[in-house]
């Protein structure tokens, strides 16, 4: 099937690359000729475990390009999906503006009978009361010049591509069958449960799965808290857990807090939607507040131990997780900002992230490895788990001047480095 892809980050590229490894012909849209000028080149233009390799190949067998041109890349098209970004506005609600633009585009370039399908996470009746309206407005008919459809994406970055070619399960929400059943033809050869829905509902699935797993995070992190002062490991509590087969061991590690470039956002858009709806959703607020205490916990712990201003401090780890080149939202982001409000001098270090983190904090020094960045340093914070930071041992830590380590996720190998504290345990 010939396929548009409106916007591509880390969803809309996953989603390109994906269907064109199974054999639809995609054709990217962005306004950022940068990123549509790396993908025609076969650059990924974002760090994704396994994207370059798939993207390069697709380009290479002509399935998969990328322009500025959306009315070309429409006209060959029978699906258009949108995958623009979602953000907060500074009420908390979620931002219509860049769903309002590109869906105004789209219908601007609508010619000939096509799906239109929303696979950006966007709060309930977005899709049908503003790219329905849009559509409607430029004197498009549903059903005649085109169909509707909601298909939320459920992939953590770090494993984008093999989250989106093994999903859990497919979620359509769509307004009638024939619109619903092209975009389910799309997924034949996916091995995962489709579920159908009406749209409203596929867009609240999104929001549930992602306070849920939000939620169930801080759940983790507050068990932590207990535990740390009483001297239990909250890691052994959490596999005891887990292991309950109606809880499951996943979202169970706790931590410096959750991040990214969707639980914040989203939690608080639903909280939002909730209130609008006349609702007040208690557990959301007091997870948002919970996990913005976790996020400052790494600096209220190293503060315990010794006056931070002229103090040079190392901090590893600058995405919001590991494998991603991602910095929105991270825990280092709090942690940075909190060590320079009390007058540290931070030197950081990243495999990935430090370009992005950067743009974020150009004004504190970037170290080109570990080693360096824990040479000479008063002490050390580590907020992301990359596999290159299990690596480190006692002798790493050696060069430091005191040999103070906080670890915001479970990094390091108990046997090689003990004076370690983490941040619940
Ligand atoms: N990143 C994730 O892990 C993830 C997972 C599931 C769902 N989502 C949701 O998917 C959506 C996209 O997220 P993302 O992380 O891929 O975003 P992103 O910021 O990585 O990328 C968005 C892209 O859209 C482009 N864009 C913006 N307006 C455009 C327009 N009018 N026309 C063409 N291109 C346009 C931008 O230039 C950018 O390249 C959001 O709603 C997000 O909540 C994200």
């Amino acid at each position: 099937m010939d396929v548009c892809i409106v916007g591509t980050g880390y969803v809309g590229l996953s989603t390109a690359v994906g269907f064109a490894g199974h054999g639809h012909r995609v054709t990217c849209v962005d306004i950022d000729p940068r990123r549509v000028n790396d993908i025609n080149s076969g650059r990924c233009p974002i760090f994704e475990p396994g994207m370059d390799g798939s993207m390069k190949s697709s380009v290479g067998k002509n399935l998969l390009k990328a322009t500025l041109d959306l009315k070309a890349a429409m006209a060959s098209s029978e699906a258009v999906f949108i995958s623009v970004p979602t953000p907060c506005d500074d009420d908390g609600r979620m931002d219509t503006k860049f769903i309002d633009k590109a869906s105004k585009d789209i219908a601007g370039n609508l010619s000939g009978y096509k799906v239109i399908i929303v696979k950006s996470t966007v709060v309930p009746g977005t899709t049908e009361n503003i790219v329905k309206k849009n559509l409607e407005a430029a004197g498009k008919e549903l059903g005649t010049d085109f169909g509707l459809c909601m298909n939320p994406e459920f992939l953590r970055e770090g494993h984008a591509l093999e989250d989106f070619l093994r999903p859990d399960r497919i979620v359509i929400g769509s307004t009638d069958k024939k619109a619903g059943d092209l975009v389910q033809k799309l997924y034949d050869g996916f091995n995962a449960p489709v579920l159908r829905t009406d749209i409203k509902t596929a867009e609240m699935i999104k929001y549930a799965s992602n306070g849920f797993l939000a939620t169930k995070i801080t759940f983790a992190n507050e068990i932590g808290n207990i535990c740390k002062p009483l001297g239990i490991d909250v890691y052994k509590v959490m596999e005891g857990v887990g292991l309950d087969s109606r809880i499951g061991p996943k979202f169970l590690r706790a931590g410096c807090g959750f991040g990214g470039s969707c639980f914040p956002k989203d939690v608080q858009a639903l909280l939002s939607k909730g209130r609008e709806a006349g609702y007040e959703p208690k557990l959301l607020e007091t997870v948002l507040e919970t996990n913005a205490k976790q996020r400052k916990l790494m600096v209220h712990h190293l503060k315990s131990k010794m006056d931070l201003k002229g103090k040079r401090i190392a901090v590893l780890g600058l995405a919001f997780n590991p494998d991603t080149d991602d910095v929105r939202e991270s825990a280092a982001i709090d942690t940075v900002q909190g060590l320079l409000e009390h007058g540290a001098n931070v030197i950081v270090y990243d495999p990935k992230a430090m370009e992005n983190f950067r743009k974020v904090f150009p004004g504190i020094k970037y170290a080109s490895s570990s080693r360096e960045a824990l040479n000479g340093a008063d002490a050390c914070v580590i907020a992301t788990d990359w596999e290159e930071f299990k690596r480190l041992e006692a002798k790493d830590f050696k060069e430091m001047k005191n040999s103070i380590v906080i670890e915001g996720r479970r990094t390091l190998d108990r046997n090689k480095v003990k004076s370690f504290e983490g941040v619940c345990w």
